[in-house]
């Protein structure tokens, strides 16, 4: 994989006009275009669609959580729009993770499903009142052991769980962190942030960056970079 494949960018937006500039901005730089529920219910599948027929690879964010039936339909209807990426949360379960890894197609068009460990959003004792006995290390941890032992391929945790997911779950898991901000910029919202540098050197596979790039004048350069900064 070269550098720029392991650039994510999120694409937080409602206009398809600002998402398909983002999409032809981005082409040739950043690996993938992360789109999530608010671009989705914006402007339905056919933005997908038209993302994807520019030759870009899409990581719908949904982060489904649902019965196992309802989650395997949905899946298989995600599979017949061409996106590379799909995410459930861990927590919905092994029966709900095994059939949703199951309906993601075969190649050459296979989705890679992730399952959503822990929030980056969520501190421990949020967690606790969820109902989750232990701290957000160990939650993750085990949620990502328990995402591959349901047939998961990849994760998405915070850049503070990679090493520790990495050790427990060995090379061949997939792992995607968000919450990661080049040095020196604004941290918006995210709490427990790392650099694209520290957090690939953790061992994530891919990094995700929104508002760092996506608020940037020349979107571009910034992508650039973020990848310089961490090849
Ligand atoms: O703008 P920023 O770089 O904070 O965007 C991070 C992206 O990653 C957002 O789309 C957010 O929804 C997503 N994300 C996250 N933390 C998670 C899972 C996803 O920040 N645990």
């Amino acid at each position: 994989m070269q550098a720029r494949d392991r650039l994510i960018v999120a694409a937080d937006l409602s206009s398809r006009d600002e998402i398909l500039a983002l999409a032809d901005e981005m082409h040739g730089v950043a690996g993938v275009l992360k789109i999530g529920p608010q671009a989705f219910v914006a402007n339905g599948p056919g933005l997908i669609r038209e993302v994807v027929a520019r030759n870009v690879r899409v990581f719908l964010d949904l982060k489904l959580h649902d019965i196992p039936n309802t989650v395997a339909h949905t899946v298989a209807e995600v599979s017949k729009l061409g996106v590379a990426m799909l995410t459930v949360h861990a927590s919905g379960g092994p029966a709900m993770m095994r059939v949703a890894a199951q309906s993601g197609g075969g190649p050459p068009r296979s989705v890679l499903i992730l399952g959503v460990t822990v929030l980056t959003s969520l501190d421990d004792d949020e967690l606790r009142r969820v109902g989750f006995a232990r701290d957000s290390l160990s939650t993750a941890v085990s949620l990502a052991k328990l995402a591959q032992e349901s047939g998961l391929r990849g994760v998405v945790a915070s850049p503070l769980e990679i090493r520790a997911i990495r050790e427990a779950c060995g090379d061949a898991l997939t792992i995607i962190a968000p919450g990661v901000r080049p040095a020196g910029s604004d941290q918006g919202d995210q709490r427990r942030t790392m650099t694209p540098r520290d957090a690939i050197a953790a061992g994530a596979d891919y990094i995700v960056v929104g508002r760092p790039i996506t608020e940037k004048k020349n979107r571009r350069d910034a992508a650039v970079r973020i990848i310089e900064e961490f090849a």
